[in-house]
């Protein structure tokens, strides 16, 4: 797909094309999810815990998301860039939710997402829909329901909770969001509820029947040293890489061996700066003479 990826571009993604999802939180981490072609750049309230060192997500304020969401706009140039409605942004009023949400686009994003789907949280979505904001659903484990759920555990394996979370996946689609994030319900669920929607499933610990995929970028990249979830694939290593390139540059500072000749600039006369400020003592020590006052 050549040019930016808009809302109806992944909503037609469904069936057919396979959508790649990554998380982001900066300039850096946007610019190169995006140059290996992720399709969606979440801005994902997951920065609480990987980037910010918060146990869970719930104390990521609507100030963190901004300001994530405008440094990730700079970095992704093709990437349809969602970001992640905060605990508390959307939960006091519906008034209120769509002034957070308008925020969301009003720094840059293209869509945002919102967790849960019962019947007051619809009614939310769709006055964020009203706001011609584009809705990305998100049902299954909803981190900012740790409490509620009393901890992240597996959703949806007991009847009464798969129907349920059946009935709000196609309440979320009836509100109109474009696309859904299922998280870490059984495989055969997430492919149950992929066949019934018209509109497509992004899986994280969901099985590989959804219509797309999505990871958060620490995890994927092994960036991240806390829990690691079953479902996370790590293609990298980068802490220990990274951690190993720094222990290298602090070594190279501590035996003189950085900067090198070619590492530094040369130019200023040797012989000059002797004139100016005389020669170092015996001492080893620079006797600095200061230039006398006119
Ligand atoms: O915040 C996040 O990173 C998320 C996803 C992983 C879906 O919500």
């Amino acid at each position: 797909m050549k040019g930016r990826v808009t809302v109806p571009a992944i909503r037609a993604m469904k069936s057919h094309q396979r959508i790649g999802m990554l998380t982001a939180y900066d300039y850096p981490s946007a610019k190169i999810a995006d140059a290996a072609g992720a399709d969606v750049l979440l801005v994902g309230d997951s920065l609480g815990m990987v980037v910010l060192g918060y146990p869970d997500t719930l104390s990521v304020t609507v100030e963190d998301i901004l300001h994530h969401t405008r440094a990730v706009v700079r970095g992704a140039q093709r990437a349809l860039v969602v970001a992640d409605m905060p605990y508390l942004s959307y939960h006091v009023s519906i008034e209120e939710s769509v002034r957070n949400a308008g925020r969301m686009i009003q720094a840059g994003a293209h869509a945002v997402k919102v967790e849960g789907g019962k019947a007051s949280r619809i009614k939310t979505i769709s006055a964020m829909l009203d706001a011609e904001i584009p809705v990305m659903g998100h049902i299954g484990l909803t981190p900012q329901s740790v409490n509620a759920f009393g901890g992240f555990k597996l959703q949806g394996k007991e009847a009464d909770d798969a129907r349920r979370l059946i009935d709000e996946a196609l309440a979320l689609e009836q509100a109109g969001c474009f696309s859904l994030v299922l998280e870490c319900v059984p495989a055969e669920l997430a492919a149950f509820i992929t066949e019934r929607l018209t509109i497509p499933t992004i899986g994280i610990g969901a099985g590989v029947k959804c219509d797309g995929q999505v990871l958060v970028y620490h995890d994927v990249l092994g960036l991240y040293d806390g829990h690691t979830p079953k479902f996370v694939r790590k293609y990298a290593h980068a802490a220990a890489d990274l951690q190993n390139a720094l222990t290298q540059f602090l070594g190279d500072v501590r035996e003189g061996s950085f900067p090198n000749d070619a590492e530094s600039f040369h130019g200023t006369s040797e012989e000059e700066l002797k004139r100016l400020y005389g020669q170092p003592e015996e001492s080893g020590a620079i006797v600095v003479e200061m230039p006398k006052a006119q």
